[in-house]
């Protein structure tokens, strides 16, 4: 079963923190009990995204051997209006902690991998967590690469940019596959989504480009970008477009019918 789910990327910005938020949000909503995690380190967002005003310890403390997880679990459930099933374990932002992380060698990275890896033990059997969801920096930084070794289903959130195109078909290949690592795409900000013969002619595309399983098609919404990442559209707009496609995404994981 695909239980922790990274949600990476070749390129910057092609929407992994939206999709992990919304995505962490809806399967919480189904009744499960999710933690999201910031893993991306040079670039913290979900401590802003999702308002917390300050924490005494962060992710960095617990990968660096400093602190418990439990210490590092925030419970933002009261946001999706209910109990006990939506965390957050968040990245430090301040200047000081980011250039920390980026300084790590090596050995450390080896052994925060294993501290990451102990997650599944810690937070999955002994505390009943269903899910646990990875929002990772983009490329091939050392945090993202153990963040995908530590997951059981890598969603590769990707646009239609032709330089993001080709590292990702070379991601694909050279990175998840050599893990053996159960991948699935992510098409995002697609223009043009409402032609139907557009979207036919896109997953055609995808199958020959690709050779990987295409989970979601995410057009590109106005809505979204007005927002300013104010909302959390699985809570705050369940009608609209885009959390309905996270719905049939979360089934998917749900049901493991990732093909
Ligand atoms: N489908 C979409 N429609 C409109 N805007 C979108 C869509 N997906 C993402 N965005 C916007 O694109 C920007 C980048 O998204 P996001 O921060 O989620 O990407 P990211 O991959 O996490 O970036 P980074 O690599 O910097 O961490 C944000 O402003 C987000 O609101
Ligand atoms: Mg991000």
């Amino acid at each position: 079963m695909s239980k922790i789910i990274a949600i990476h990327s070749y390129k910057g910005g092609t929407g992994k923190t939206l999709l992990s938020v919304n995505l962490a949000a809806t399967l919480a909503k189904h009744g499960n009990k999710v933690c999201l995690f910031d893993l991306d380190f040079r670039a913290p967002s979900l401590f802003a995204i999702l308002k917390v005003e300050s924490t005494e310890y962060w992710l960095n403390d617990y990968l660096n051997g400093s602190c418990d997880i439990n210490k590092v679990l925030i419970d933002l459930s009261s946001k999706l209006q209910m109990k006990d099933k939506f965390f957050v374990c968040l990245a430090n932002p301040t200047t000081e902690a980011i250039r920390d992380i980026c300084a790590k060698d090596r050995k450390w990275e080896m052994r925060a991998l294993g501290r990451l890896l102990s997650l599944r033990n810690t937070l999955m059997k002994e505390q009943g967590f269903d899910y646990l969801v990875f929002d990772t920096s983009p490329g091939l930084q050392y945090s993202s690469i153990n963040a995908i070794v530590a997951a059981d289903l890598v969603l590769v959130a990707t646009t239609g940019d032709r330089s993001d195109v080709n590292g990702t078909r070379r991601m694909l290949h050279e990175i998840y596959e050599l893990f053996e690592k159960k991948t699935g795409l992510v098409i995002n900000k697609v223009l043009d989504a409402s032609s139907k013969a557009k979207m036919d002619e896109m997953r055609d595309k995808v199958k020959v480009v690709y050779h990987f399983p295409l989970l979601a098609v995410v057009p590109c919404f106005c809505e979204i970008l007005r927002a300013e990442g104010n909302l959390i559209f699985a809570q705050d707009k369940p009608d609209h477009p885009f959390s309905k496609i996270l719905e049939d995404l979360a089934k998917k994981i749900e049901s493991d019918n990732i093909k």
